[in-house]
């Protein structure tokens, strides 16, 4: 090797080291979002348990300051057979949070997606009663809820009972076992079995107005008949397209008018146009690449400094602020051929520019 080349590579060594330093120095720099939003809400984020023990762990502790298991508690994964729970991974995220003095929020006890096969069917394979079914609702319901008593500030105790279409209630098998008393009595059971927790319906698509006042009816009659509700949660899985200012101020103001704590509890903006993420559906191919283009940079960036300028603005009616996933490593929005950069943080576990509109006001 030449004594040229040998220079050279030592000055690009140098380089890289002196970049790797300049990385890690701006990482310690940054006070972490939750810091940053200290005297305005909790910011949270959804974690899987294999992620607590990765490189992510860092970036987890340091950003945020609650974390959701993304699908860890939901019923199907916590309660797989009837007389069988599997804790390994909901206990580990709570031992996690413990450990670093983050909060948890529950999710979710009451479902009509991941539920494990046995609760809707007896031994025969029939349709269970629905004074059966309410009783396998308040068995789950207080197994799992008292376990954490203590440890879980909120559960999202019943989770999109809406339905998208034009009718009212989804429906679900709950529903059609049920009735819509299923959704008073997971209230009553999570309140019992945890009095100081506080108890949150959630859904998405808050901000279409059809879907909007579904909801608001639900939740009025739910007050009115003096249920144990504490707080809505806003999922919101936008994207650049959507909501827009206007649309996002409206589901605040008409959330929190109900007396209701309002929490932001899935948040990530897919760079690709529509709402729910703009997810491609069954059939549909993706067009065009995968890559991270500079004009969908700066339109996610445009739609975070706009809704975090409202959240701020809101900030006596807004409790928390979740994200769905930890950085643009792994999304739930990835998926029939197509990858989408959702959050805040780049696939190396960067702030990305719009972290940076974030943190900037
Ligand atoms: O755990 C199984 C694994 O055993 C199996 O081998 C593998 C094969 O596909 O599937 C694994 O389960 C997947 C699970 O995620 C865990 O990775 C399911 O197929 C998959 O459907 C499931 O997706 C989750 C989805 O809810 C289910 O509807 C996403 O991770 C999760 O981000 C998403 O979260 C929901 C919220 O709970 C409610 N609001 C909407 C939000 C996004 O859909």
């Amino acid at each position: 090797m030449s004594c040229s080349t040998k220079l050279l590579i030592s000055c690009l060594l140098a380089l890289s080291a002196s970049l790797a330093l300049g990385s890690k120095a701006m990482a310690q720099d940054r006070k972490g979002l939750n810091n940053v939003y200290k005297k305005y809400f909790t910011i949270g984020v959804a974690v899987t348990p294999r992620e607590l023990k990765s490189e992510e762990a860092g970036l987890i502790t340091k950003e945020f300051g609650s974390v959701t298991p993304e699908n860890a508690m939901k019923m199907g994964p916590i309660h797989p057979q009837q007389d069988r729970f599997y804790w390994t991974d909901a206990d580990s995220i709570v031992a996690f949070a413990q450990r670093n003095k983050m909060k948890v929020r529950g999710h979710t006890l009451c479902w009509h997606a991941q539920t494990p096969r046995w609760l809707f069917v007896d031994s025969a394979g029939k349709d269970v009663s629905k004074e059966v079914l309410l009783k396998r609702l308040h068995d789950h319901i207080n197994e799992v809820v008292t376990r954490y008593k203590g440890k879980i500030y909120a559960w999202d105790v019943v989770n999109e009972a809406i339905a998208d279409d034009s009718t009212y209630l989804r429906r679900s098998k709950w529903y059609q076992i049920c009735g819509e008393d299923f959704i008073a009595k997971a209230f009553e059971y999570a309140h019992e079995a945890d009095p100081k927790a506080i108890l949150f319906y959630n859904d998405y698509n808050t901000e279409i107005p059809a879907k909007r006042e579904k909801i608001l009816k639900l939740l009025k009659s739910l007050i009115a008949k003096k249920v144990p509700i504490n707080g809505v949660g806003l999922q919101a899985h936008w994207s650049v397209s959507t909501p827009s200012r206007e649309e996002l101020e409206r589901s605040i103001k008409e959330f929190s008018a109900l007396g209701l704590q309002v929490q932001f509890t899935e948040l990530d903006i897919s760079v690709y146009a529509g709402r729910q993420g703009g997810q491609l559906v069954q059939g549909q191919q993706p067009t065009g690449s995968s890559a991270f283009t500079p004009e969908m940079e700066q339109q996610q960036l445009e739609k975070y400094k706009m809704v975090f300028d409202v959240f701020r603005q809101y900030r006596k009616k807004i409790t928390g602020v979740t994200f769905w996933n930890v950085s643009d490593r792994y999304t739930w929005l990835n998926g029939r051929g197509r990858k989408n950069y959702p959050l805040l943080f780049d696939a190396e576990l960067q702030p990305k520019k719009a972290y940076w509109e974030v943190v900037k006001f």
